[in-house]
């Protein structure tokens, strides 16, 4: 398994958005996390697909972006068009999951679907084959530096072995109260992708934060390679 960390970009300093993205890609990020929020499906505002723009402008990282929006389908073709690498919607925004899915893929982006916490993994079952990413949530969306979701972990596990028994490759990424902490069960219980906003932006050095996580996840992942 490879592990990938995705630093939050909500827990930035905006005032110097790309001095800290180039922080975290020297210290070996692999994707940058993009927080969408509209204020209907989440209690909060946050970026669009200008924001996406002037990122892919100034690097060529992967650009992770979770629409935490209402009607997502609005929203496919303005982020394909800003350079978003990666478009997560939501479970529980869309009747149509798999039909978004399918548009996204079309527009060349890679695919993924989250679920917030109350939400079953049931939702995602019958669309496994057609996902590029599976993103369980491990705070309720909406703001970033909340206490981790404890009984996330066990619906990591079980998210694991649904894509496994599908024999999906969809990244399995985990979002919110991501930390030293917790990342090292996370990767043992199968979580391979890893958003982190605030353990990574709110010390002096980034870089090594990100370094760090990797080294926890990593051995996390061992742990689980022994054992199974
Ligand atoms: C929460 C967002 C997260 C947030 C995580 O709604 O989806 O990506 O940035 O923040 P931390 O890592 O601080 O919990
Ligand atoms: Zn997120």
């Amino acid at each position: 398994m490879t592990v990938r960390i995705a630093p939050s970009i909500l827990a930035a300093d905006l005032a110097h958005l790309m001095q800290d993205v180039e922080r975290v890609l020297a210290g070996g990020a692999d994707q940058i996390h993009v927080d969408v929020m509209d204020g209907h499906f989440v209690p909060n505002l946050t970026f669009g697909p200008l924001v996406v723009e002037a990122l892919r402008r100034f690097t060529d990282a992967p650009l992770d972006c979770h629409l935490m929006v209402e009607r997502p389908e609005e929203y496919i073709e303005p982020f394909a068009r800003a350079g978003a690498t990666f478009l997560t919607i939501h479970a529980e925004a869309t009747d149509h999951l798999e039909r978004h899915l399918h548009e996204i893929r079309k527009l060349g982006m890679r695919a993924g679907v989250a679920v917030n916490p109350a939400t079953p993994l049931t939702a995602v079952e019958e669309i496994a084959d057609e996902l590029d990413l599976l993103l369980v949530m491990t705070v309720n969306p909406g703001f970033g530096g909340q206490a981790f979701w404890d009984p996330g972990l066990d619906k990591v596990r079980r998210a694991r072995a649904l894509l496994d028994r599908r024999e999906s490759r969809a990244l399995l990424e985990v979002d919110g109260g991501v930390a030293r902490e917790t990342i090292r069960r996370l990767a043992a219980a199968g979580a391979d992708t890893f958003v982190a906003g605030n353990a990574i932006f709110t010390v002096p050095d980034a870089a090594a934060e990100v370094r760090e996580l990797r080294r926890l996840a990593e051995a996390g992942a061992t742990g689980r390679a022994v054992r199974s």
